[in-house]
């Protein structure tokens, strides 16, 4: 069984620096997808808080729910839909500091005021996306991107 996650204060980049080898010893030697995304999520959800946190893998041209830590959420995304969809289509990362302003943004949930996507790129393929959403306007930043990008090129994906 994993040992508990360690969680600091601190600002932002000293939590992702201590949570990055703690993600690395979470996903060592387990193979199994859900299990690493749902573990990724939670110590994600742990360490900061988020309202939300979660990915969506690709399947044909949908993003569909995967493991996630949060309020339910919607179970199918097309690709250019949205700030998930989107990031999936451009193959970048989104911040978006405002969600209101973000034109076509789906609410999951009308607590979320902000949010991150991250593709997760392998072969040059968008295989899935990390979401985070957040309550307060304006939360993710270029450190949340840096450290967020870092993540998800630890999943090891078949
Ligand atoms: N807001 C996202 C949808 C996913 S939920 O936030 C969990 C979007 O616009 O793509």
């Amino acid at each position: 069984m994993a040992d508990d996650l360690q969680i600091i204060t601190g600002n932002k980049a000293e939590q992702y620096q201590s949570l990055l080898p703690q993600i690395k010893g979470l996903l060592e030697g387990e193979p199994d997808l859900i299990a690493n995304l749902a573990n990724i999520a939670a110590a994600l959800k742990e360490q900061f808080g988020w309202l939300w946190v979660g990915f969506y893998i690709v399947k044909k041209d949908e993003l569909v729910l995967g493991p996630f830590q949060g309020p339910v959420a919607c179970t199918r995304i097309r690709k250019g839909r949205g700030v998930c969809g989107t990031s999936r289509a451009e193959a970048r990362t989104l911040i978006v500091p405002d969600v209101e302003k973000f034109p076509g943004h789906i609410a999951c949930s009308s607590l979320s005021r902000s949010e991150i996507v991250v593709p997760v790129i392998r072969n040059k393929e968008v295989v899935a996306i990390l979401d985070a959403d957040s309550e307060e306007l304006n939360h993710f930043d270029i450190t949340d991107q840096h450290f967020l990008e870092q993540i998800v090129d630890l999943i090891p994906f078949k």
